[in-house]
């Protein structure tokens, strides 16, 4: 249609057929009065041309879907029938398919498709601004970084602490670059690189690091390094991106300034730590790190029922169902997504796989008792009616696959994610 408006194809209009003339000069008749009109339903009538009233030779043209007839205006008589040009007639169909005029469902269905724009609009905006990085004052650019730090994180929390450490070393007189893992860096030559990455899975890389270790050898400079890992000891793969990433960063001849640090759920201790290890090579007479992640945002989920059993070692453990509290909704989550769990003791959420579906319209959790846990125990140790502070943390790369045929091993461990 675009092309046809703009000239560039032509519309197939300027194709018409020779107009054949009336033979006699007559006074007309108006339309009503022409038995022809009164044989057609106006629902074959796809377009009508009135004659000019003036030119006594001139016609009707009636166009019926592919075929023009021409109307004598004084006796109603067809002149002579064409086909409609090609052009025209896919330009019938393409208007059709993006207008819906003249077929009311089709109508229906292309408003709704129109509708989707605004709503991508919006829930695109929303997403690029939750994906937005808070960027603090007075980095400078990357080739006139004396230390570039880059982020790789999946939910963000890394980033809060990237953040924190470029503003402690700004203030301790460095020129600091700040940005993410994915993006390809060409450093001066004696800029120290620091790396804060997040883990995913086995090895796996967050979303905004996927692509580090395949851009790495398009980097230049950054001849020092540090990385510090992120990632939580009960998954099996502890920091196994961060390991990855000290391992690539060796192998491609760069010198690391210290042996890799790792940041067990988020501890504001171990940040703090290796910090003070951090300030010797880079110069500094001291970099207090002092940064505690904000909570996350939970919601009240009560414990509606319990089942107690106790594991072949003697070991207590339960599967516990909880409901939305009274006139309270349950959290969105899909089958393989975990719920964070934040107990009163600690503000440290622990993550637990979800062992329900979403139609079961509760979550479930399978708790096993953990020597010292402080939220295992805090757990096993609720009552009916008690409530919870907690969050869903979406885990959108564990999804079960949604039409191959699927068969679950279930080895005695993680058995949360299977029953979900
Ligand atoms: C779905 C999921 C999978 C995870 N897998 C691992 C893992 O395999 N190894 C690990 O050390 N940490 C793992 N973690 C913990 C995260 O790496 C850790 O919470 C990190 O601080 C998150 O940082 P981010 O908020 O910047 O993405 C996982 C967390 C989630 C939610």
């Amino acid at each position: 249609m675009s092309l046809v408006s703009n000239g560039l194809v032509p519309s197939g209009v300027d194709d018409t057929p020779e107009y054949p003339e009336t033979l006699t000069q007559a006074d007309p008749v108006p339309a009503a009065e022409l038995a022809v009109f009164d044989t057609i339903a106006l629902s074959e009538l796809t377009e009508l041309s009135f004659p000019i009233w003036s030119d006594w030779w001139d016609v009707y043209v009636l166009r019926q879907g592919g075929t023009l007839s021409f109307i004598d205006r004084h006796s109603g008589d067809i002149l002579s029938q064409e086909s409609v040009p090609f052009l025209t007639r896919a330009l019938d169909l393409f208007t059709l398919l993006h207008t819906g005029q003249g077929a009311s469902p089709w109508g229906a269905i292309a408003g709704l498709i129109s509708l989707s724009v605004p709503f991508f609009t919006v829930t695109g905006f929303i997403i690029w601004l939750r994906r937005r990085h808070p960027k603090p004052r007075g980095m400078v650019s990357l080739a006139n970084a004396d230390v570039v730090i880059l982020v790789g994180s999946e939910t963000g929390t890394t980033w809060g602490f990237a953040v924190h450490l470029a503003q402690q070393l700004r203030d301790a007189g460095k020129a600091v670059h700040l940005s993410g893992m994915n993006k390809t860096c060409h450093m001066r030559e004696d800029a120290t690189l620091l790396l804060l990455a997040a883990t995913y899975g086995d090895g796996t890389p967050p979303s905004g690091a996927a692509q580090f270790l395949e851009r790495l050898p398009g980097y230049q400079g950054g001849q020092h390094f540090a990385v510090l890992g992120f990632g939580d000891k009960a998954f099996p793969a502890y920091c196994a991106f961060a390991i990855n990433c000290q391992n690539a960063l060796t192998a491609s001849g760069r010198t690391s300034l210290l042996p890799m640090g790792d940041i067990n759920r988020r501890s504001a201790q171990a940040f703090t730590a290796w910090g003070h290890k951090l300030a010797v090579p880079l110069g500094l007479n001291s970099l207090v790190l002092d940064y505690t992640p904000p909570r996350p945002k939970t919601r009240q989920l009560e414990l509606a029922e319990r089942e107690d059993f106790t594991g072949y070692d003697g070991t207590a453990s339960a599967i516990l169902r909880f409901r939305a509290p009274k006139k309270r909704r349950l959290p969105g989550f899909n089958a393989g997504d975990l719920l964070g769990i934040v107990p009163p003791q600690d503000p440290v959420a622990r993550l637990y796989s979800l062992a329900s579906s979403k139609r079961e319209g509760m979550v479930e959790l399978c708790v096993a008792s953990v020597k010292g846990g402080i939220c295992s125990n805090y757990l096993l140790g609720l009552e009916p009616g008690q409530q919870i502070d907690a969050y869903v943390e979406h885990n959108p790369d564990f999804r079960p696959a949604r039409r191959a045929p699927t068969i679950m091993i279930g080895a005695g461990t993680g058995i949360a994610p299977l029953q979900a």
